[in-house]
């Protein structure tokens, strides 16, 4: 089912599941806003978006910093004077080390980024999005956010805290036409995977083979689940956490 002329922000837009996901959307017909810290592989994907035929709008923008946040969403509103799908996908995966081993200047920057980040950008969505009594919000959680993984204790917590804000505000805003679900991927070929595994091919086989079915995600794989998820396709799904995982959850 096309979705024409929608208005779609994906933060973390610029690399791996935020530029998939922001391609999806202007496959589906939607006009794209991508917001994030890296301008050049930004533009890349804003002529990406073009190539399709739709209109794209980068906004450089530290999801962390509520200030960045208020101008980048002044931006959509200027250019597009509306919003109907929003997907909070930037997200940092921090140092590993197991727990007692953690700085906590890596538990607070990881925690800024994935949770207090994306609480400030749910914030000045919801509020566009009342406007007009409808949307719909996608928050890019993640298996660690269901279960736990050694050496990643920030990014877990974070993870988690993203399910259970995602499950708050679906039921507070339910009634006035906004539904807010999360996706919980397992491992996704994407830079930031290359950054856990350090690329080393025994890491590598053992990501993959900690899935039923013995592979990574591709990065399009969970677009496609995020564009589903949010659209009409999915209509009475809210408060969801949707795992994205090959398996591993239910294994
Ligand atoms: N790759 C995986 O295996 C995997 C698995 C589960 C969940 N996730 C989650 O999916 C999301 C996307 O991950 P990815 O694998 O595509 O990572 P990635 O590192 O490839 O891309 C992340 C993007 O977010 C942007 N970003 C980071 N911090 C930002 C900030 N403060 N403000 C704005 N933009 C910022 C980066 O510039 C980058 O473009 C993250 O939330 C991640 O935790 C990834």
């Amino acid at each position: 089912m096309k979705d024409e002329d929608s208005i779609a922000l994906i933060t973390g837009g610029a690399r791996g599941i935020g530029r998939a996901t922001a391609l999806a959307y202007a496959r589906k017909g939607c006009h794209v806003a991508i917001a994030d810290l890296h301008d050049d592989d930004a533009q890349g994907v804003v002529e990406e978006i073009e190539r399709i035929g739709q209109r794209a709008l980068y906004l450089h923008c530290d999801v962390s910093d509520s200030d960045s946040v208020a101008s980048m969403m002044t931006g959509v509103k200027q250019e597009f004077g509306q919003l109907d799908y929003a997907c909070n996908n930037a997200g940092i995966e921090g140092d590993q080390a197991p727990t007692a081993d953690s700085s906590l200047e890596n538990f607070d920057r990881v925690m800024a980024v994935n949770l207090r980040g994306l609480f400030i950008c749910m914030g000045e969505e919801l509020a566009l999005m009342l406007e007009r009594g409808k949307g719909s919000i996608i928050n890019v959680a993640s298996i660690a956010g269901l279960i736990g993984f050694p050496k990643l204790p920030a990014y877990c917590a974070s993870k988690g805290g993203v399910v259970q804000l995602t499950r708050t505000a679906a039921i507070e805003y339910a009634e006035q036409g906004i539904r807010i679900n999360a996706v919980c991927p397992g491992a996704v070929q994407t830079e930031m995977i290359d950054r856990i595994t350090g690329k080393k091919a025994d890491v590598v086989e053992q990501f993959r083979n900690m899935h039923p079915m013995k592979r990574m995600a591709t990065p399009e794989e969970v677009a496609n689940t995020i564009v589903w998820l949010s659209c009409k396709e999915a209509s009475f799904i809210t408060g969801q956490a949707i795992a994205v995982d090959g398996g591993y959850v239910a294994a």
